[in-house]
């Protein structure tokens, strides 16, 4: 049997895709433990989501804090004190810095509304609609210092629905949760990527071992 990796959810919002991934952990279909979520928004949707799934809730505003170093500083002592090796962002609305990002080197993975390049950044399916594509869709990325940057890991298209935003959110959103899943489970079994600078990944072996 080999060992689960341990997991924090970054979110910041209704948290749906927080939800199938710890019910994909909980049924075993993804070999992972969901032990924390953090987020920014102590009032969010996600954290009522995770308190019902008995999953721990680190909640820190940036605010507190006099710099985002000392921010992440503390999500780190937390993270660190629960045994986290990965971090899942799912509609974490803020760039992750440097503490962080030294901290869990290659073990960052985000989900992105729009098949990236095209349209990163903040309502990425409105802005799909609004330049009028016909197909967009769904990626899975790595987490670097930029805005939707890091390198991509999967991908999915999206037909838009003519002009209508809310349906074609919800055929977003069902792709988001299946490949989300999908990608992690793959990711975990065969290890963590080493993605060089000429955006090639290498795999560096079985990150998980037979206990
Ligand atoms: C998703 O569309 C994800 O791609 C984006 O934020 C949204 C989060 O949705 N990064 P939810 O909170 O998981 O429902």
């Amino acid at each position: 049997m080999k060992r689960k990796p341990k997991v924090a959810v970054f979110a910041s919002g209704s948290g749906s895709n927080f939800q199938v991934i710890v019910d994909a952990a909980h049924s075993g279909e993804l070999h992972a433990e969901i032990v924390a979520i953090v987020t920014d928004k102590p009032l969010a949707l996600v954290v009522e989501r995770a308190t019902k799934a008995g999953v721990s809730v680190v909640a820190l505003q940036p605010k507190e804090f006099p710099s985002k170093a000392d921010y992440e500083a503390a999500i780190l002592t937390e993270l660190t004190n629960l045994e986290v090796e990965w971090l899942v962002l799912a509609g974490y609305m803020r760039l992750i810095g440097n503490t962080l990002l030294s901290a869990f080197a290659n073990r960052i993975v985000n989900i992105h509304p729009s098949l990236l390049p095209a349209f990163p950044g903040k309502d990425a399916i409105g802005q799909a609609l609004a330049y009028g594509v016909k197909v967009t869709g769904v990626t899975v990325h790595y987490v670097d210092a930029g805005m939707d940057t890091g390198s991509i890991i999967s991908q999915q298209a999206v037909e838009v629905v003519d002009g209508d935003l809310e349906k074609t959110e919800q055929r977003i959103h069902a792709v988001e949760h299946e490949l989300y899943t999908k990608t992690l489970q793959q990711l975990w079994s065969r290890g963590p990527l080493d993605v060089g600078h000429e955006g090639v990944a290498k795999f560096l072996g079985p990150a998980f071992c037979d206990e």
